[in-house]
């Protein structure tokens, strides 16, 4: 089956200059940053023509975005988002950053759950709060105990503190449930935890039987951050819109600065895919569907893996295969996959594959990866089956996540 992830060649690929394309050297097939190997949907090349051609390329006004984002979450996940108490931000990471700084206070804690997409843990200390870890069960799925510790640790003394939650989970792809969000939700009453829902990878659902709950349909008090980024490949167009619950006020003190930093091209492009770009979402949707069984089939031979619920990473456990595969894949195969450690101590010996690409593109890089697995291994791996593995593997690329 030919999918969209098949219309660009490698050749036409290497002409980007975006950071998947010009971090490593041009022998390196690069899998590792979010970013999907797709033509851009017609309705935003449009939309951004479009706005060059007019020089409409002043400051961004009024509530396009956050209406078209609206449409959109009512479409697809049946969610009457508030467009008139919901504000735009620059990005979805600046935007969890104001979320967190209007909830909590300079020292004060903020909970995150690894492993998860790295830069939670840079921007809150950048922003000068302290982190407590929840970590993930081994099923990859929010660990309820662990979670009730860390929010008593983190509002110790009655402190303020929130919980960085990631819906859909990066890098695992795990979708909460409503049972698991209700679950935390009654976590955050207990403790006083004030929840922010990271949901970027949202529309990236490639499985009919696998559902986005809206962290806020559940948790009323919580915030969340929506992007069209992710599902439709604009981190060049980047833009952001944070959510607020029915029982959540905080956002009516939105502050200026973090008004004005938003993109109008960027603001243009995202409504356009919020609008109009259904059609393409759902090409990417099956193109990931494909990809995930395909990937599934390549990895047979050395490994035992399903399919993410959502997103487009593959988190493999390579523990079996040394201490820090993605070392490895890039020395000895020329395959840039993100390194485990670097999404927490967790992940430590997993790799984090992108397989948002081609047939062509994924064929040749799970040959690479058994290739060198195949001189490093143990054999099949069924499943996480050794220790931890190294406190911390080296960050073999310096490079974004994603
Ligand atoms: C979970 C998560 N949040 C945020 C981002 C980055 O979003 P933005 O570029 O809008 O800050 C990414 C990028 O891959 C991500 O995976």
């Amino acid at each position: 089956m030919r999918t969209i992830f098949d219309t660009l060649t490698l050749e036409q690929l290497r002409t980007r200059t975006s950071e998947k394309w010009r971090h490593y050297p041009a022998d390196v097939l690069p899998l590792f940053v979010a970013e999907m190997d797709v033509p851009q949907a017609e309705p935003v090349i449009r939309a951004v023509h479009d706005a060059m051609v007019r020089g409409d390329t002043g400051y961004p006004n009024g509530h396009g975005l956050a209406e078209a984002m609206a449409g959109f979450a009512a479409t697809r996940w049946d969610w009457a988002v508030p467009v008139e108490r919901s504000r735009l931000a620059a990005d979805v990471m600046v935007g969890v950053v104001e979320v967190v700084r209007l909830l909590t206070g300079p020292g004060d804690a903020v909970v995150i759950s690894p492993p998860v997409y790295p830069p939670f843990t840079t921007f809150l200390q950048h922003a000068g709060r302290h982190i407590v870890h929840a970590p993930l069960g081994v099923d990859r799925r929010l660990d309820l105990d662990a979670l009730d510790y860390a929010f008593g640790r983190a509002s110790l003394h009655g402190r303020r503190a929130a919980y960085l939650l990631c819906n859909p989970h990066n890098p695992t792809g795990t979708l909460h449930t409503a049972d698991e969000l209700a679950a935390v939700g009654a976590l955050s009453v207990k403790h006083g935890v004030r929840v922010v829902a990271d949901e970027i990878h949202a529309p990236l659902v490639p499985t009919p039987d696998a559902q986005f709950v809206p962290t806020t349909t559940v948790i009323p008090d919580a915030i969340a951050l929506h992007s069209a980024s992710k599902a439709f490949n604009l981190a060049a167009l980047r833009a952001a819109v944070a959510v607020p619950g029915p029982e959540a006020t905080d956002l009516e003190d939105w502050p200026d600065p973090v008004a004005d930093g938003v993109m109008h091209l960027g603001v243009m492009a995202q409504t356009a895919a919020y609008t109009d770009g259904g059609a393409f979402l759902d090409e990417v949707l099956a193109g990931l569907h494909h990809n995930g069984k395909l990937l599934q089939r390549l990895l047979e031979p050395v490994m035992v893996w399903e399919p993410p619920q959502s997103t487009y990473f593959a988190w493999l456990d390579l523990r079996a295969f040394g201490d820090d595969p993605a070392r490895s894949l890039l020395k000895d195969g020329r395959l840039a996959v993100n390194p485990g450690a670097t999404f927490g101590v967790e992940g430590a010996g997993h790799v984090r594959l992108n397989f948002a690409t081609s047939t062509a593109i994924l064929t040749d890089a799970v040959s690479r990866l058994t290739t060198v697995l195949g001189g490093a291994g143990h054999g099949h791996v069924p499943g996480p089956q050794r220790g931890p593995g190294p406190e911390r593997g080296p960050d073999v690329s310096g490079a974004r996540p994603g």
